[in-house]
């Protein structure tokens, strides 16, 4: 019989001990461990099979596997080109962003695979009826409801898919394990078994896996490890907007970007994110610019909203949706310090619209110009666009990329787009359309904002 072993697991991490400790050494989590069965079988010592020889590295003949095309241009994209058989990816998201509508649609649309869609959280009814709202059609797309991984691995022998979709993890499990579904050692040990029948049969798997409240994967240590890719899906779920990255990726680039809008039958794909992301602002009111930011290979005009108004309380409130607060914390004391800015006493509210999250540090200068238009309450020309970092001294930055941003804002019709002093074009010879604003520092954009 095999020997039962036990082991603790973080679960905030995923980070495995022998015995239980309260603070997590891994993330610092304070009383989060639980202990797990876990059962492993006797190590197989006779057997090490044959050893390998190594190779030199240019010697190694490539295996040309081409991509699947997955007939979704933003998946594609996101996975760096296409799926690769054999590749085992974990698409990430919060319950009821879209991840399965996502998955069936990919399901549905691929007409020359053969697709296993197996499911732990709808039944086959569910399934159909809404793969019916997405354009059934006739798909080679088979329809699975399980949580036992040894029967979706016997239906997946019968019927040899190319794409296999998991939905969800954290629904699964093996009989191998002796704890519930969704715990870490059956997530684990899932993952592990999904990984070697990939691997094995040169199926594309996709893992659906919903994330903690905090806005990690649940076990996302183990899983982000097996895993070739881990894809996450997000948005703010009262916008229709969706939007799909690569945050790990064996295949392609990180930091890609896919753009959806959910509408009432299914995700469609954003061709031209910019102009339906502007097509929805009133250019007269004050408090708003819009940012030139890049979100992976792509420039993506962003519209910024600030308001700035009284503070009925003592301490004023600095509040932030889809962009750091502690940057905007930092913006306004730099606005305060450099340019004489009065901030003091005054709420400071900002906005992305649409519901998008950026990180690009881009987005700085537009942030501060929405902070000037709505403190002053100046309506800022509407054809003007900003893409520059700002720094402590107040100084702005070149941000990287700068010539793809000019010709984005170009595309749209913006006649001013404000970038650094220091920004380096390198193509000298293109004439531009669009009137290039050089700035130095704060001050100079406010005397040049007017
Ligand atoms: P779902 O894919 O079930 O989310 P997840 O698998 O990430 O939990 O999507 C749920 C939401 O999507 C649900 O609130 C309804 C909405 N939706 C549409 O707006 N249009 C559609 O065509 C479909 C299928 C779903
Ligand atoms: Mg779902």
């Amino acid at each position: 019989m095999a020997k039962i072993k036990t082991a603790f697991f973080c679960s905030a991490c995923g980070y495995e001990s022998p015995q239980w400790v309260g603070k997590c050494p891994s993330c610092g989590a304070w009383n989060t461990f639980a202990q797990e069965i876990i059962q492993r079988e006797p190590a197989n010592v006779g057997n090490r099979g044959f050893s390998k020889k190594a190779h030199l590295v240019g010697d190694i003949v490539p295996e040309s596997k081409p991509r699947i095309d997955t007939h979704d241009i933003e998946l594609n994209r996101v996975l760096g080109g296409g799926l690769i058989p054999g590749s085992i990816v974990l698409l990430g998201g919060e319950p009821g962003i879209g991840k399965s509508t996502l998955m069936l649609q990919i399901a549905l649309f691929i007409k020359d695979k053969t697709v296993l869609y197996t499911s732990g959280e709808e039944s086959e009814q569910q399934i159909h009826l809404r793969a019916q709202r997405l354009g059934l059609t006739k798909a080679k797309c088979y329809i699975l409801a399980e949580t036992n991984i040894s029967n979706i691995f016997d239906s997946a022998k019968e019927i040899k898919p190319d794409i296999l979709v998991v939905d969800s993890i954290q629904t699964l499990f093996s009989d191998n394990i002796d704890s519930t579904s969704g715990s870490l050692s059956q997530i684990k040990e899932c993952a592990a078994l999904l990984q070697r029948y990939a691997k094995e049969t040169n199926t594309a798997v996709f893992i659906i896996g919903h994330i903690t409240k905090d806005g990690s994967l649940a076990g996302p240590k183990i899983l982000e490890h097996v895993v070739d890719a881990v894809l996450q899906f997000e948005g703010d779920r009262n916008y229709g907007y969706r939007i799909l990255r690569a945050n790990k990726n064996r295949f392609g680039a990180t930091g890609e970007l896919g753009i959806y809008q959910m509408l009432d039958d299914g995700l469609k794909v954003v061709e031209n994110p910019s102009e339906v992301l502007l097509s929805e602002r009133d250019e007269t009111l004050s408090g708003t610019a819009i940012a030139a930011t890049i979100e992976g290979l792509r420039p993506l005009m962003v519209e910024v909203q600030a308001l700035v108004g009284k503070s009925t309380y003592a301490v004023p409130q600095r509040s932030s949706t889809g962009f750091d607060l502690r940057r905007l914390n930092m913006l306004v004391a730099v606005l305060e310090k450099r340019c004489g800015f009065r901030l003091f006493g005054q709420d400071v509210f900002m906005n992305i619209a649409g519901g998008l999250r950026v990180s690009d540090p881009a987005v700085d200068l537009a942030i501060v110009a929405a902070i000037i238009s709505s403190g002053k309450d100046v309506v800022f020309p509407h054809k003007n666009c900003f893409a520059a970092e700002v720094g402590l001294t107040g100084e702005i930055r070149p941000v990287q990329r700068v010539e793809q941003r000019i010709s984005e804002a170009e595309k749209l019709g913006f006649e001013r787009i404000f970038i650094s002093q220091y920004s380096s074009i390198r193509s000298k010879n293109k004439e531009w359309k669009i009137e290039i604003v050089r700035t130095r520092n704060l001050f100079d954009l406010m005397k040049k904002l007017g």
